[in-house]
């Protein structure tokens, strides 16, 4: 609450907070702006983005130009994709956050993981899927349509379409009944 003093001025103390909220304002006004920015900029970076494409500022994605993204698409923040390899997300797709998505491994011999390229396998994300938070896509894998993987859990083989899997390694549950 501000203190008006007998003089109808504010008192210096309450200055204080009221600058520091003004420059919060401010400051949280351009963060946002350049937030906005950097996600137009990004999708403009895609090899193909579609419509009402919900991306999080606070996604990381390497190799912008080897990611398909389709139609109602969202990706929560701190999701990580590596695209080197090409990564494909369907329509409908609801990636949430802390998700990891890879298409490109390292030669397993440790003479060669420096020396040689990394190795790239694509990986496709199905229609109307949903990555439950912290899901972990390795490379080549493919998410049926309208597949769940849960929460956590670690996908290293191919889910097949209408699927729940869950798990490290990630087990179909059940299937899901359309
Ligand atoms: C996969 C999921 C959709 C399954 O939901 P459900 O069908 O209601 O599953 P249930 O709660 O009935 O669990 C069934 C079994 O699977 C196990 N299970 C469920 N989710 C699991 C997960 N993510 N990892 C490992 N096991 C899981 C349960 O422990 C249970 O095992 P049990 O039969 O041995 O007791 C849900 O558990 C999940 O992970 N949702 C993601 C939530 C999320 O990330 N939200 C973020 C906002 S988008």
């Amino acid at each position: 609450m501000n203190v008006i003093q007998a003089t109808g001025g504010i008192s210096p103390v309450n200055k204080v907070p009221m600058i520091n909220d003004l420059l919060y304002r401010v400051f949280d006004r351009f963060l946002r702006g350049y937030e906005d920015f950097k996600v137009r900029r990004m999708k403009r970076s895609f090899k193909s983005c579609g419509e009402r494409v919900y991306i999080s500022p606070k996604c990381f994605i390497w190799s912008e130009d080897c990611l398909e993204v389709g139609n109602d698409v969202c990706i929560h923040a701190f999701t990580y994709i590596f695209a080197v390899g090409g990564v494909k997300i369907g329509n409908g797709a609801m990636i949430s956050s802390n998700c990891s998505i890879t298409s490109t491994t390292h030669p397993i011999e440790s003479a060669k993981r420096f020396a040689e390229d990394e190795i790239t396998k694509p990986v496709i994300i199905g229609k109307n899927t949903w990555l439950g938070m912290g899901a972990v896509l390795l490379p080549g894998i493919t998410i049926g349509d309208d597949s769940i993987v849960g929460a956590g859990s670690v996908v290293t083989k191919n889910v097949p379409p209408k699927s729940i899997v869950v798990g490290n390694p990630a087990k179909v549950l059940r299937k899901i009944e359309l």
